[in-house]
């Protein structure tokens, strides 16, 4: 039998993801219906715990000495120097959520969910576990009550700064986010280069492009493609080191810019991706007429994001909606919001294309 190309299997699992979603999204309002209420309010109430499981996971690499094996609680306290009997709890707890396992002799081994835990994992998640219970971002979660009676941007409220600034003047914090964002698209990545026709030859810039996480992948699958990396210094200092890696560091050039005053970036095609879920509309505005402005006429400006429909509670969209709210001054949108938003910034619509993770909203530029 012939194997299909890559592409084309790539393409296949689109509808296999969103069913996956819907399927997921289905079954757990299934099963709340099927619990009562009251212990479906505790159920959604104990979120904090495997959160909070989690963070304490991966602060002590407590699941590190489990990657080789299974072990028991103390035989991984004595590897980590940790307190055994709390060791067995919080394994314990964690395997409740699938993240390890427990057999009968009190052995803990990993399950593949409880992988991605680990540092050198290639699909790691530790930075986001870390990132997503830093006291940062619970500082914003913390100030919700007030922001829905005075609908300030929780984060800003709450520190007096943006979360750019405040990453800005915390290096550490700010790296950690960069790891942060490459975990994350490195997720998405693979269906959104699957999903867009992108050109053979000519320029992609990516436009507050962190690391070059999208950038790089992208030109890992068209490599007569060049790219561009437009973001801050602090993300910037990574990014040699990232695209090397990737094998991609010699067709990018890296541009320092800012999304509101301006960059000089000639290109082809322009990602957005995760950036104007960022920002509230006015600055979305000047955001798009920015990259107008560095842009061509008939280039493309491609937005990555999941799509908010406004009145369609779906995960994970809805909850990336909240944690804009608690941690930015943005939201998530649907298309028909952002061909809104670039109709007076000198762009028409393109094309909608469902990447089965994200959206693929297209503007060309007039
Ligand atoms: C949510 S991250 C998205 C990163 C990347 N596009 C991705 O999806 O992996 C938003 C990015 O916008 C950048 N950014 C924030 N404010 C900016 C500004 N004023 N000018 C340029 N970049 C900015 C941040 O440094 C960060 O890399």
């Amino acid at each position: 039998m012939r194997t299909p190309p890559a592409a084309v299997v790539r393409f296949a699992q689109r509808p296999m993801v969103r069913l996956a979603q819907r399927l997921s999204s289905a079954l757990g309002r299934a099963s709340a219906v099927l619990t009562s209420p009251q212990a479906r309010v505790l159920e959604v109430s104990g979120g904090v715990a495997p959160l909070m499981l989690l963070r304490a996971a991966v602060d002590t690499g407590l699941l590190e000495p489990l990657a080789s094996g299974p072990l028991t609680a103390a035989g991984v306290a004595g590897r980590l120097d940790l307190h055994a009997d709390t060791v067995h709890r919080v394994l314990r707890g964690l395997a409740v959520y699938g993240l390890t396992r427990l057999d009968r002799r009190g052995r803990f081994s990993l399950t593949p969910t409880g992988r991605h835990l680990l540092e050198d994992h290639p699909h790691s998640m530790a930075a986001w576990i870390r990132y997503s219970t830093s006291p940062m971002v619970l500082a914003g979660w913390a100030r919700l009550p007030q922001t829905l009676r005075d609908g300030q941007p929780a984060f800003n409220a709450a520190t007096g700064q943006t979360i750019w600034e405040y990453l800005a003047a915390h290096p550490e914090e700010e790296a950690g986010f960069a790891r942060t964002m490459r975990e994350l698209t490195l997720m998405a990545s693979p269906l959104l280069v699957a999903a867009y026709p992108w050109p053979a030859t000519g320029t992609v810039c990516d436009v507050g492009g962190g690391v070059g996480t999208m950038l790089a992948e992208v030109l890992r699958a068209h490599p007569s493609l060049r790219g561009m990396l437009v973001d801050q210094p602090g993300p910037l200092r990574g990014a040699g080191e990232y695209l090397a890696a990737r094998g991609v560091a010699e067709r990018v050039t890296a541009v320092e810019g800012n999304l509101f005053t301006g960059f000089d970036a000639p290109a082809d095609l322009y990602l957005l991706k995760d950036v104007l879920h960022d920002w509230d509309d006015a600055q979305c505005r000047r955001i798009l007429s920015t990259v107008r402005s560095a842009a061509p006429v008939g280039a493309k400006v491609l937005v990555l994001e999941w799509l908010q429909e406004p009145n369609r509670a779906e995960f994970p969209v809805s909850i990336s909606d909240v944690m804009m709210l608690a941690q930015t001054e943005g939201r998530q949108r649907s298309a028909a919001e952002f061909f809104e938003l670039a109709s007076g910034a000198g762009f028409i619509r393109g094309r909608v294309i469902d990447s089965g993770a994200y959206g693929i909203v297209e503007l060309v530029a007039v």
